[in-house]
């Protein structure tokens, strides 16, 4: 029988990416559309086991939409991985009457919330993709990657003036967890004359060979993107052990993006993306879904469990990839 939802609390778990306020606003108003009561938890699953609990108003989200981070904050809990730390939460759930949740994260986030669900199944979670990585399963997007790879070539194109002025060759290392869609995503809408990524081996010879190509063809400056994911090491022991094998540029230099990536105003991109799936979560919990991850798949919102979200490899597509290299000789 579908329970009969009217608090909700929704929650923001994990690193922090741009559009998750965007989501936490549609999802407000989409309660209130519904005449739900809705409820922010507090730094995610550590506010759920403290009780950190604020009733949420239809003017708490306003002005939130172009803002980075979560006005919700954020943490990456140890105590939810302990049986005491969800029992908690769960009884701190019950006493503020709650009847479902709606969680906005990545990996880690639904991996707490599927061991949530197997102790405490009376308890309906819907998931809501949000990370810079792109790394979930199920979801062509994830809420605050497009803004993290404007975010990064922009850097990038600020780079190339600098690089072509000197000559040198740059390594840029981009975030993406284990996964290289940041990367891919990148280089090519830098232009770059290389990208390593987790998802494809590549030797220092390959490195190599790749460079002297570009200088054969007279590239007087390269720059290469390196996710931090990579296989051959960090972006300082590739720089080095390149430098040591070439002498085509007049230098090489390291640029990390890093945390820059995470933040900002979201893209329109992503606040619709945010918006969508936000406003969709409200009606799958509505409708007795739980244990489900709402996504975009070829435009249309597609729910995705737990499960399959975290197990699943999201690889990435080949011909793009194939793409990327073909464009950067
Ligand atoms: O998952 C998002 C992400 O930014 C990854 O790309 C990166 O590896 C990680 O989080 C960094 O985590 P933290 O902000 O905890 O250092």
């Amino acid at each position: 029988m579908t329970k009969d939802i009217k608090r909700v609390a929704v929650f923001t778990s994990g690193g922090d990416a741009p559009g998750m306020n965007a989501a936490i606003r549609a999802i407000v108003r989409n309660a209130f559309n519904n005449d739900l009561h809705i409820y922010g938890i507090m730094r995610g699953y550590e506010g759920m086991i403290d009780g950190n609990f604020k009733r949420l108003e239809t003017t708490d989200v306003s002005n939130i939409i172009h803002r980075g981070g979560t006005i919700l904050k954020t943490a990456r809990s140890q105590r939810f991985m302990t049986p005491e730390g969800r029992k908690q939460a769960y009884e701190n759930l019950v006493d503020n009457d709650i009847d479902g949740l709606i969680a906005i994260g990545g990996n880690g986030t639904f991996t707490g919330a599927s061991k949530f669900m197997e102790e405490y199944p009376d308890m309906p979670i819907i998931g809501l993709p949000g990370t810079i990585d792109n790394d979930l399963y199920g979801t062509d997007f994830t809420i605050g990657f497009d803004t993290a790879v404007n975010t990064a070539v922009q850097a990038v194109d600020k780079i190339r003036d600098t690089a072509d002025s000197h000559n040198r060759l740059f390594f840029v290392e981009v975030m993406g967890r284990h996964s290289g869609f940041i990367a891919i995503h990148t280089a090519i809408a830098g232009g770059a004359g290389g990208v390593l990524i987790p998802e494809e081996e590549f030797s220092l010879e390959d490195v190599v060979k790749l460079l002297k190509r570009g200088a054969k063809r007279s590239k007087l400056f390269s720059i290469v993107i390196v996710a931090e994911g990579n296989q051959m090491g960090t972006v300082y022991d590739i720089a080095r052990k390149v430098e040591e094998q070439i002498d085509i540029y007049d230098d090489i230099k390291v640029t990390v993006i890093g945390h820059l990536q995470r933040g900002g105003s979201p893209s329109s991109f992503d606040r619709v993306l945010a918006s969508v799936l936000g406003f969709s979560a409200v009606e799958a919990l509505m409708s007795g879904k739980s244990g489900m991850m709402a996504g975009l798949r070829n435009n249309n919102v597609h729910y995705t469990p737990f499960s399959d979200a975290i197990s699943k490899n999201k690889a990435l597509n080949k011909d793009l990839l194939r793409m990327a290299h073909i464009l950067a000789q």
